[in-house]
């Protein structure tokens, strides 16, 4: 697909040394030269409040304006408790309401999910696969991406320095851009 392809990528940390945030970078670096990853943030989205669906604070309509405007959506998330951080469920509902006008549905999408322990975020992987259903958000299955010890992959500047990660994520955004393409919304 000749087509430049703009993909939201949303990373569930806000802290600033997120490791998650030095995958996100990383894959936007890794990605075919068809797709231009732009990250999206979410930590200045005020508590979603349904009382506020008919005077939506800026921040909500910036942020359903940039999903809007994405042909597709990239996550990337730590574990916080065996789920998906509080941030990252607020974006889910910001971008879900006002009723009807979810700017989710039909995006393609995707899960990364990376953590300093040994089974890399799988409960906020799967965890956050849920609300894709009812958001008609379709995720990619395979290749599945649970980056553990996630910590020891990265130098100090935030570089990817384990060669064989970098050929698995390099693999998993070729997959992921045919994903895009092949679910694409007409
Ligand atoms: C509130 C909280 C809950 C956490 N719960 C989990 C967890 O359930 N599983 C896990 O692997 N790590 C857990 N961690 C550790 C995070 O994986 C670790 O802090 C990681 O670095 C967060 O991702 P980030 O570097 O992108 O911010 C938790 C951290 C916090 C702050």
């Amino acid at each position: 697909m000749a087509k430049t392809i703009n993909v939201a990528v949303i990373v569930g940390s806000l802290r600033k040394g997120s490791i998650n945030r030095m995958v996100a970078n990383t894959l936007i670096e890794l990605a075919p030269a068809d797709l231009k990853l732009d990250i999206v943030e979410i930590g200045q989205l005020q508590l979603y409040n349904q009382d506020l669906d008919d005077r939506p604070p800026a921040e909500w309509t910036a942020f359903r304006e940039r999903i809007a405007g994405s042909n597709a959506v990239l996550f990337v998330t730590p574990e916080y408790n065996r789920s998906i951080p509080a941030a990252l469920k607020n974006a889910l509902d910001v971008g879900s309401r006002p009723y009807g006008k979810s700017v989710w549905n039909g995006k393609p999408g995707a899960v990364v999910s990376a953590s300093p322990s040994a089974i890399g975020g799988f409960g906020a992987n799967h965890h956050l696969r849920q609300p894709f259903v009812f958001l008609n958000i379709p995720a990619m299955p395979q290749p599945e991406v649970y980056l553990g010890f996630a910590h020891k992959l990265f130098d100090q500047q935030g570089k990817l320095i384990n060669p064989d990660t970098r050929k698995f994520l390099q693999g998993f955004m070729q997959a992921y851009a045919a994903w895009v393409v092949a679910n694409a919304k007409s």
